[in-house]
């Protein structure tokens, strides 16, 4: 048999990652565009003599364990203590061809489908009826294209009641609508199928599946005209207001919402990203070119319909601006106004995760996905109250914004961009925390608060941060204190022109990506230095892609592309989901266990594997109730309504069609559940 690669078609290339149709609909082909970040702020290749004190942080601070470990409202800290040291007993799964369109878990699990696109949310909520989809149907079903994801237990105590909180990226027409449907109809619910969800579940006992209660009195839909009132600084800017929203404190909408986080005081944290993608603009200043914002007509098109989509039109020119924060969600209380926090700058935010340090603040971490952007944190200014959710929901309005500098510690020599290991043994170094806002004040010559926090980008471009393989999730480990950032892959590495490898982002071409573990000095979150090693050099070794597992024999773990959303078990293993790994190895994307501690740090275990065309988000973790979720984004995305490449979850036949029943793919909110 002919080795894996040479039978896949897209494999080996490195033109960036997934199909032309996730290209175009989800990063409005970035790949293919100029480079957003074309400061002249070098990479940092390494500086020898760095310290190399890396500090075992196990048995970290009590602070350092109330984190986000817990997925239930009450107190973080008793739920810290009740979590165990759990994980998931399972056997690997062996990866998947990337044409399979089956979900595959480990054997003596099942998997269920929680909640799909098109599903009711409210009693009067019309059944999914896709030859026959209106706008109203849409604004009370679930939304499409689920990515972050959290389900946590009801604050009543109920062991069979939870409140899941889902956000939705983007939309597929091509295989959303029929072929037919009138093209203004396509975007009207496009717009609406965006958003965000928040929604009950009921199960009847811990050993069965959750499902939707359409009567759950926290169900909502977060819509295109759903309200959101900014908080920090640049509220109420001149940066921020538009003809529709003269005093600038409120905005409509949130748009290509992608990762985010539970917060330690139960809300909801969520990164606005490819939210260029939506708008048609002059394109012409620093700050357009900056955020990728051009005159070419919209992915969407939304600017035939709403004249705020094209940035040109009079009173409009600040809409983007607008988009691109990290928004927060109170899941429990159905009236709450949700909210854009201005304080965490705006980027193209993969979403947040927030920590409280040992002095009490309320630490965020946070990257801007984009090949050659930056890695950023927030330490709030005040501090949290355990049990006081309505003060700690002021924690992210005010604070300090940081971006990440890493220097290498082995001689620039020894990183040549092949991904092969420095003759110290490890890709590691120091770091510091470069200050843009601090006691109120900019830290940027020429440019105010607001203007830092509005084009944090340009901002940071003259701190000269380091140059990522675009973060995806960062998230700090609640039970060993350490950070782990995903950066997914960055194609244009090392070409010509472009930024090359550096100890922290090591090689060329990185079309596989890789994982950074950061460990604060003295585990203070709050603090501004920071040690660094990679956990992880993503790739399949036995199709002899250069690979690094800490240390772990690259024979005994599953092959892992393109790390995206990352979370933790009770027991702290690190859960990594993939999107991109057709591209990258030629397998489906996959959920993955690693080990971070002992004898087995870098073993990689391949939990589950999506259906074709399909990525794996949100990743959740309940084992004490043997129990993972993930939100399975864009099924089939390469089809097209009259040729679905995929049928998931419903896998209807020929004579369920006859009967009305859809054939076409639907993103989906799944349960992995032991039998
Ligand atoms: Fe929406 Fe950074 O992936
Ligand atoms: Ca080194
Ligand atoms: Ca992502």
């Amino acid at each position: 048999m002919a080795p894996l690669r040479e039978l896949l078609p897209m494999a080996g290339h490195v033109r960036g990652k997934r199909s032309p149709v996730t290209c175009a609909l989800k990063c409005d082909n970035a790949c293919t565009k100029a480079i957003c970040n074309t400061s002249g702020n070098g990479y940092f290749r390494d500086i020898v003599g760095a310290q190399l004190s890396r500090r075992s942080l196990l048995g970290a601070s009590a602070a350092g364990a109330l984190a986000i470990a817990v997925t239930t409202a009450p107190s973080p800290t008793a739920r810290a203590a009740a979590a165990a040291t759990g994980t998931l007993d399972f056997t690997a799964i062996d990866p998947v061809h990337y044409e399979v369109d089956e979900f595959v878990v480990p054997s003596g699990y099942s998997w269920h489908p929680v909640v799909r696109w098109g599903d009711p949310l409210f009693p009067d909520s019309p059944k999914f009826d896709p030859e026959n989809q209106t706008v109203d149907a849409q604004r009370r079903q679930f939304g499409y294209n689920n990515d972050f994801l959290q389900i946590q237990l009801d604050e009543t105590g109920d062991e069979n009641r939870a409140v899941l909180f889902a956000n939705h990226e983007y939309t597929n027409d091509a295989i959303m609508f029929p072929e037919d449907m009138d093209e203004a109809t396509k975007r009207a619910i496009s717009r609406d199928a965006h958003g965000l969800t928040v929604a009950e579940l009921v199960r009847a006992d811990r050993s069965s599946p959750w499902r939707v209660d359409v009567n759950g009195r926290r169900n909502r839909r977060f819509l295109i005209d759903t309200e959101y009132a900014f908080t920090g600084p640049a509220a109420g800017s001149d940066l921020l207001r538009t003809k529709e929203y003269p005093q600038g404190d409120r905005a409509q909408g949130t748009l290509g919402n992608c990762s985010g986080g539970l917060t330690p005081w139960g809300t909801l944290v969520s990164g606005e990203e490819n939210f260029n993608s939506y708008f048609t603009a002059a394109g012409t200043s620093a700050a357009e070119k900056r955020y990728g914002l051009t005159s070419e007509p919209s992915a969407y098109g939304w600017e035939e319909d709403l004249p705020r989509f094209d940035t040109t039109n009079p009173g409009f020119g600040n809409e983007a601006n607008r988009f691109g924060w990290i928004v927060e969600v109170d899941p429990w209380d159905p009236e709450s106004t949700p909210l854009k926090h201005t304080s965490l700058g705006r980027f193209k935010h993969e979403g947040a995760n927030i920590t409280i340090s040992t002095s009490g603040h309320a630490v965020a971490y946070m990257g801007d996905d984009e090949k050659f952007d930056y890695l950023y944190k927030f330490v709030s200014k005040g501090k949290y109250r355990e049990g006081d959710r309505a003060h700690n929901m002021t924690l992210l309005s005010e604070g300090d914004l940081y971006v990440a500098k890493f220097t290498g510690n082995s001689p620039a020599a020894e990183i040549d961009g092949s991904g092969g290991v420095p003759a110290d043994g490890a890709f590691d170094g120091s770091g510091q925390w470069l200050p843009l806002v601090k006691n109120g004040r900019s830290r940027v010559a020429g440019m105010s608060v607001a203007e830092v926090l509005v084009n944090a980008r340009l901002a940071a471009d003259k701190l000269g941060p380091t140059k990522m393989d675009r973060c995806e999730d960062v998230e700090p480990n609640p039970v060993n204190g350490r950070v782990y950032v995903a950066c997914t892959n960055n194609s244009d590495r090392g070409k010509s022109g472009r930024a090359g490898a550096d100890e922290a982002n090591p090689r060329t071409e990185n079309r596989d990506g890789h994982v950074i573990e950061i460990s604060e000095r003295g585990n203070n979150h709050a603090g501004t230095t920071f040690d660094w090693n990679l956990l992880l050099v993503c790739g399949d070794p036995r199709q002899g892609d250069a690979t690094y597992f800490s240390g772990f024999p690259a024979d005994q773990v599953s092959p892992i592309s393109c790390p995206d959303n990352v979370t933790f078990d009770s027991a702290g293993n690190l859960w990594i989901s993939t999107d991109g790994a057709p591209d990258g190895i030629g397998y489906c994307d996959g959920l993955f266990r690693v080990t971070l501690e002992g004898r087995s740090r870098g073993r990689v275990e391949q939990f589950l594997s999506v259906p074709r065309d399909a990525e794996v988000c949100g990743p959740v973790i309940h084992d004490a109730d043997s129990s993972a979720f993930v939100a399975v984004q864009h099924p089939g995305e390469d089809g097209t309504w009259t040729e679905q490449n995929s049928r998931f979850p419903d896998y209807v036949d020929a004579t369920d069609v006859e009967k009305g029943v859809a054939a076409l793919p639907r993103p989906t909110v799944v349960q992995v559940l032991r039998d």
